[in-house]
C-alpha cells in the first residue's frame, strides 16, 4: 500500500478524508499531524483523535504542529465548521491524548525512516507543519515522494477573500514556501473542489448506508453545506478535501495540468492567491499537477462505496 501522513486542521471534511483512507487497502496512514486552521490547534487535535476514534483507530498516531501560521495571525473558519470544527454531529471526547512528538518532527522521522521517494504527504490544512519541516529538513524536498495538497484556486477564485481560497490564504508564506521547495505538488483548487456538490440526492444514498461511520459523515456535509449551499445558491456545498485521498485511490477520475504555480506574499489586497503560469510564460519548473477536471459521479460512488466498508 501506498504510505502517506495526513497534515490537517479538521474540520469536517478533513476527517472524511481519513476515513476514505483507512477504508482503502491501497493506502497506509502512518500518521495524522494537526495544525491550526479551521479551528484552534486544541480544538484540531482533539478533533483528529475523535475521528479516528469513530472508525476504532486510536491506533494511529496523532502528533500535535504549529499552533499559528509562519507570519501572520491566525484567521479561522468557524463560519463554515461551527464553533467546534465538528458541528453536526455529537460524538465522544476523545480516548486519548496526541503523541508526545511534535508534528514536524514526526513528519521528519517518519519521511526519514522511510525509504526515498515512498512516502506522500496529504495536505489539507495551512501548509505551516509542512513548511517548518522542510526546513528543520531540508532533505526531505528529495525525500518525499509527493505533497497532494487541497489548496488554491483559479477560475471563481476565492472562498475567504476575494483572491484567495482558505488553506492558502491562512498561511500563504508557508505554502510559497512548499511550492518552491521542489517537491512534486498535486493540487486540487476550489476549481475542482465546487465540482463535486453534496447534492440532497448524493447525502440522500450516503445516508441509507447502514454503517454508523456514514451517518456522522452526513450529519457533518449537512451541517457544512448549510453555510455553503445558502452562500453559493447551489444544491449541496463543495467537497474539498477528500479530494486528495480521492486522487490517490483513482487519479483517472482526475484531469489536470503540470505547470508553474507560486503564491502571493506580498499584497494584502491578494494575499495567498495561486497564481499559475498556464502558458509557459516564465521558464519557472512545473512544479505542481493543478487539476481541473473531475467525473463527479464517478468520485461519488467510490466516496460511497469505501465508506460502506467502515464501522
Ligand atoms: C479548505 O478550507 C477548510 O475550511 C477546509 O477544511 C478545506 O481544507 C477549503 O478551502
Ligand atoms: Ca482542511
Amino acid at each position: 500500500p501506498m504510505p502517506i501522513i495526513i497534515d490537517t486542521d479538521p474540520g469536517q471534511d478533513d476527517a472524511l478524508t481519513y476515513f476514505l483512507a483507512l477504508a482503502s487497502p491501497e493506502i497506509e496512514l502512518l500518521g495524522v499531524t494537526t495544525v491550526a486552521g479551521n479551528v484552534s490547534l486544541a480544538q484540531t487535535t482533539r478533533n483528529a483523535i475523535v475521528a479516528l476514534d469513530v472508525v476504532g483507530r486510536a491506533d494511529v498516531p496523532v502528533c500535535s504542529g504549529a499552533d499559528r501560521p509562519l507570519l501572520r495571525p491566525l484567521i479561522d473558519a468557524a463560519h463554515v465548521h461551527g464553533r467546534t470544527g465538528f458541528e453536526g454531529a455529537v460524538l465522544p471526547p476523545p480516548s486519548r491524548k496526541p503523541s508526545s512528538e511534535h508534528a514536524v518532527d514526526f513528519i521528519i522521522r517518519t519521511v526519514m525512516e522511510r525509504e526515498a521517494g515512498t512516502v506522500t504527504l496529504c495536505a489539507i490544512g495551512p501548509m505551516t507543519n509542512i513548511a517548518l519541516a522542510i526546513t528543520k529538513e531540508p532533505a526531505l524536498r528529495s525525500r518525499l515522494k509527493q505533497i497532494v495538497a487541497m489548496i488554491g484556486a483559479f477560475s471563481e477564485v476565492g472562498n475567504i477573500t476575494p483572491s484567495a481560497e482558505f488553506n492558502s490564504y491562512v498561511d500563504p508564506h508557508a505554502a510559497a514556501l512548499v511550492f518552491e521547495a521542489g517537491v512534486p505538488i498535486v493540487m486540487a483548487p476550489l476549481d475542482i473542489t465546487h465540482q463535486l456538490h453534496t447534492s440532497v440526492a448524493r447525502l440522500h444514498r450516503l445516508e441509507t448506508l447502514p454503517n454508523k461511520t456514514s451517518q456522522i459523515v452526513v450529519d457533518w456535509l449537512r451541517f457544512e453545506k448549510r453555510f455553503e449551499a445558502k452562500k453559493y445558491g447551489t444544491d449541496g456545498g463543495p467537497l474539498h478535501d477528500p479530494n486528495t485521498v480521492l486522487w490517490l485511490l483513482r487519479p483517472d477520475l482526475y484531469r489536470g495540468r503540470k505547470v508553474n504555480v507560486r503564491i502571493e506574499t506580498g499584497s494584502e489586497l491578494t494575499m495567498g492567491a495561486s497564481v499559475i503560469d498556464w502558458w509557459g510564460i516564465t521558464d519557472l519548473p512545473k512544479n505542481a499537477l493543478v487539476l481541473r477536471e473531475v467525473d463527479a459521479d464517478a468520485v461519488y460512488e467510490v466516496l460511497t462505496e469505501r465508506l460502506a466498508r467502515l464501522p
